[in-house]
């Protein structure tokens, strides 16, 4: 039988063209910068159009998001900058906040409210509003943004250090124009922000709260800014700045000091390696375990054929669930920060142990949490922390992930300084055996030590093919960080999305413990009977990451795509 050649040409449409969702991303030839704020989005482009290069536009952003998106952006926390210029060097600049040198594992095992250790989600929920890893003078790490992003800005920038700095001390000085999710998200954290006096006067106006439309000015904060324009880093880690958080820190029964601000410095690190389907992977090293876990998972999927069912196909979706879970078993037992604890790396990226992984997935059916490896949590998430991508026009490529860990951190703000401080401690295992804000279990590995860093889910990542930059990503999003990057990736790589589409595209999670396969709404109930009838628990989930994405096409454009719109997004020139 003859085909018509129009049906023919139909049918390799529907073949080769990849599933498309609603929104085109932002497309540009020379640089993007794609952020959780516009404001911020578009001060990266100005500096890009400067003559500054992506490091210089990823510096500018983390300080102008430090403003205008105060429940992630931060100079009082920390994250991770991962870095590849154009002629293909790389590198990782770790400035995660350490625990202060009065650190102890047990400080936090005290609970004084026997409601916080009830396991109900109620219990939980208390556990949350008083442990003093999560809220309070106790909470907050040592910060590291602002040592990072010196260091960044020494060993790769190309344009003065003041002069990136210049466009967040303008925005804290001048104000900047409230939009509807800002007052939202300040208005909705009153539980949190009301409980301390500076931190209801700076964010809540106390009480008087912030409507859209309105001019946000941040007085304080702009001459913290001015100071580390002024004098660099110093500027935050001794002088007034630090006298002033240091002293906060006293009266409130806080344990940061004035030598562990002086101390704390950031580090470079080699970035994990891998190759999937023809392409080169770079990501995040420990204290990060997001990159093993993108290593992990990407090792364990090739040459399995699991996508051949398609995207969103419920045989896909166990496939990749199956990875997920594999991983996140490991993750439980064997990352910490890589300075105080012998990471077991060679082992864990081994692609013989990860095919001999990878042999105990079956097709058809779910494996359970228990025959992988015993344990048990809750499942939480956190909204706040934030990633960044930014592009040059040379082709230097800057993915940054950078938090309070959770929405507005600590909730504390340092008098006189307009910093929000973060709660990092938090990522420790501050009750070994207890999950934590994301229903994570950790070990000893990563138990709290001074001077130590808390282990991170934070995954910045950047892809390249035949040695070309093809993409540059990652997400906030607690646990759920390195699953939203891994299917961002398998989104471009395997099923050959555009930007906007690869971060559209319906999302699952699965952390191992619980054992729940959580499925965004994209996934259609007819995939949700599949899925359950192979055994998995699966359940609803609006949140799994909210990624920010450059996609560079084969012929030069790039494509922005972000989960953040309207009020962040994708600027590009
Ligand atoms: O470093 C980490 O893994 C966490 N502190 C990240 C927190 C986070 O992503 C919260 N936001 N959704």
């Amino acid at each position: 039988m003859r085909l018509p050649v129009s049906f023919l040409l139909m049918l390799s449409l529907l073949v080769l063209s990849p599933p498309g969702y609603a929104a085109d991303p932002v497309r540009a030839r020379q640089g993007m910068v794609v952020s959780n704020d516009l404001i911020a989005s578009r001060v990266g482009v100005e500096v890009l159009r400067q003559g500054g290069n992506a490091v210089d536009a990823a510096i500018a952003v983390g300080l102008a998001l430090a403003v205008t998106y105060p429940a992630a952006g931060n100079v009082g926390g920390g994250g991770f900058m991962l870095i590849r210029l154009a002629d293909g060097a790389t590198t990782f600049i770790d400035f995660r906040e350490k625990a202060p040198a009065s650190a102890t594992r047990d400080m936090y095992r005290t609970v004084r409210n026997p409601e916080a250790i009830r396991s109900d989600y109620q219990g939980q929920q208390m556990r949350m509003a008083l442990s003093e890893s999560i809220v309070g003078w106790r909470a907050p790490g040592v910060p590291g943004t602002v040592r990072g992003l010196e260091m960044a800005s020494r060993n790769y920038g190309k344009l003065p250090w003041k002069q990136v700095v210049t466009p967040a001390v303008l925005l804290a000085r001048d104000g900047f124009e409230v939009h509807f999710n800002l007052a939202e998200s300040l208005k909705n954290s009153t539980r949190l922000l009301g409980r301390f006096p500076e931190t209801k006067r700076v964010f809540l106006r106390d009480e008087n709260f912030y409507q859209p439309g309105e001019t946000f000015q941040q007085p304080d904060l702009a001459a913290v800014l001015q100071r580390v324009a002024d004098q660099g880093s110093k500027g935050f880690y001794e002088g007034e700045t630090a006298r002033l958080i240091a002293k906060a820190m006293q009266e409130n029964g806080g344990e940061i000091t004035l030598e562990d601000l002086k101390n704390y410095h950031a580090v470079e690190r080699k970035p994990l390696e891998t190759t999937y389907n023809g392409h080169h992977i770079f990501t995040a090293p420990p204290p990060s375990s997001g990159g093993v876990g993108i290593v992990q998972m990407l090792g364990m999927l090739e040459g399995s054929g699991y996508q051949e069912g398609g995207f969103n196909a419920a045989s896909t979706w166990h496939y990749v669930a199956e990875v997920m879970r594999r991983y996140y078993a490991d993750r439980s037992e064997y990352l910490a920060d890589p300075d105080f604890y012998a990471v077991p790396l060679e082992r864990l990226l081994d692609k013989r142990y990860l095919a001999a992984r990878r042999a105990t997935i079956a097709r058809d059916k779910a494996s359970t949490s228990e025959e992988i490896l015993p344990g048990k949590a809750a499942g939480y998430e956190s909204m706040e922390t934030t990633h960044y991508s930014v592009v040059d026009a040379a082709g230097n490529a800057v993915a940054v992930t950078y938090t309070l860990n959770g929405s507005y951190g600590s909730g504390v703000t340092v008098p006189g300084t307009g910093i929000l401080l973060n709660n990092e401690m938090d990522d420790f295992a501050t009750k070994p055996g207890e999950p934590n804000m994301f229903g994570l279990v950790q070990g000893e590995a990563n138990k709290v030590e001074p001077g130590k860093r808390p282990l991170s889910s934070m995954t910045p990542t950047i892809v390249t093919k035949d040695g070309k930059l093809r993409m540059v990503v990652g997400s906030p999003g607690g646990g759920r960080i390195i699953n939203a990057v891994f299917q961002a990736i398998l989104n471009v790589v395997d099923f050959q999305m555009n930007a906007q589409d690869a971060v559209d595209a319906p999302r699952i999670h699965h952390q191992w413990q619980p054992d729940k396969l959580y499925v965004q709404e994209g996934v259609s109930p007819d995939t949700r009977v599949l899925l359950k009838a192979m055994g998995h628990d699966v359940t609803p989930s609006s949140y799994i990451g909210r990624l920010q994405a450059i996609v560079v096409r084969e012929d030069g454009w790039l494509e922005g795509g972000s989960n953040s719109i309207p009020h962040g997004g994708a600027v590009g020139y």
